[in-house]
């Protein structure tokens, strides 16, 4: 099967290598893939992966059996749904389906229908109106651009002054169109956990737990970045999360999607907060976490090409998932700067003395190859996955393997995965 991966982050690098390994792989190529995932397959540059015409042109061109998208931008824009109508097979939602994650008014209204427990809500166009709404309700206040924002349209905060003003700005253009309507819902007390689904439009198949490090220093300390780090399996989580969230969250969704004829068939990533009525959900997202598929994937047991183009085609195998009997921990390396202004062309050193460390793995999130050398291209930089039999081993191998690999201004936590 000759498969095309769109994406070029860290999370798109461990799917390849995953994907790489099917006994019915024949060839694959990524666009616009990156410096690590070239050990896989060849990656396209120079195309607009948010362009549906140019992401079929290049499937035709390439004799393409099955496409998987990684980011949810893509989604966002139609590119499934080009394929498919070009008779192109492809595994991610539709424009429709992936509104689960580019609208939160539209996610808010199919989990009102599906009785899917999460957080009351009301929608606002209105600037006026979301205003003299927020005084009206205690805090902590949520105040969200309905869009995509790439995590950065929402606000959580005490002040009712500083919510408003959020509404003011999202409504007034800062996130452009995505936050051209708001959604003020109530706070959420509890613990963050993410669950992640592979689905079919009728059926899931859930992933096992990851737990990721969202803020940028140790102890939970500094800005929120798209995630420091993480390890599977996660502990401390109650035994029938996965369960629940599959039956009452994930499954109802599919069928209010269903309802409506959208065939969800991609990634689901539903954001949960457990609260002590059991999981309600945060967000939804049409994509898998990343770094949580870094270590999810150096634990799945399956052929993740057979179980995805299954998927494709609207039947999964039977479930569960099989996972490997060991744990991962993913630290991740960031360059100076991030997350707000990272600074790039740094040159790294020491991938290569790691590559061939034993269960360890590098998988590149913003790196570029140049005639000197690989050098840093983004925020997150790599991601040094390692395995274990415990997720103390796999970290202490990760902490190792990290010790290795240089470049100006590099930073990461110290304390992935440490109780
Ligand atoms: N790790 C969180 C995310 O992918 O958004």
């Amino acid at each position: 099967m000759r498969v095309l991966l769109v994406g070029g982050g860290g999370r798109e690098h461990a799917l390849g290598w995953k994907l790489a390994q099917s006994r019915i792989i024949t060839d694959l190529i990524a666009v616009p893939g990156n410096p690590g995932f070239a050990q896989l397959g060849a990656c396209i540059p120079g195309i607009d992966i948010l362009d549906p015409r140019a992401v079929v042109d290049l499937a035709l061109a390439n004799a393409i059996d099955l496409v998987v998208i990684g980011p949810e931008s893509p989604l966002a824009a139609g590119v499934v749904d080009a394929l498919t109508l070009s008779g192109i097979r492809a595994y991610g939602p539709t424009k429709a389906g992936a509104q689960l994650e580019s609208s939160k008014a539209f996610a808010k209204s199919i989990m009102r229908r599906a009785g899917v427990p999460t957080a009351d809500s009301r929608t606002f166009t209105d600037v006026d109106e979301a205003i003299e709404y927020l005084e009206t309700i205690p805090g902590p206040y949520v105040v969200k651009a309905d869009g995509l924002a790439y995590g950065k349209g929402v606000l959580v905060t005490e002040d009712l002054i500083a919510a408003q003003g959020w509404a003011r700005l999202c409504i007034g253009g800062e996130f452009g169109e995505a936050g051209s309507t708001v959604v003020i819902e109530d706070f959420l007390p509890g613990q963050e956990v993410s669950v992640f689904a592979i689905c079919d439009g009728t059926r899931a198949l859930a992933m096992d737990t990851a737990r990721d490090y969202k803020r940028h220093r140790d102890g939970g300390k500094g800005p929120n970045t798209g995630g420091m780090g993480c390890y599977s399996p996660a502990s401390r989580l109650p035994d029938d999360l996965v369960d629940r969230t599959l039956d009452e969250i994930i499954q109802p969704v599919l069928t209010a999607l269903a309802d409506d004829g959208i065939q969800y068939r991609g990634f689901l990533y539903a954001g949960l907060v457990l609260t002590t009525e059991g999981p309600k959900v945060l967000e939804f997202n049409c994509r898998l976490g990343d770094p949580e598929t870094q270590v999810l994937m150096t634990r799945l047991d399956e052929d993740l090409l057979e179980i995805l183009a299954s998927g494709a085609e609207g039947y999964l195998p039977d479930g569960p998932l099989r996972w490997h009997d060991k744990a991962a921990v993913d630290v991740v390396l960031t360059a100076a700067g991030y997350p707000d202004n990272a600074e790039t062309g740094r040159a790294i050193s020491g991938v290569n003395e790691v590559r061939s460390m034993p269960d360890v793995h590098i998988f590149h999130a913003n790196t570029r190859r140049t005639a000197e050398g690989l050098v840093t291209a983004g925020g997150r930089v790599l991601n040094i996955v390692a395995t274990g039999d415990t997720v103390q081993q796999a970290r202490t191998r990760a902490y190792d393997a990290a010790s290795h690999v240089h470049f100006g201004g590099m930073h990461y936590r110290r304390d992935i995965a440490d109780s």
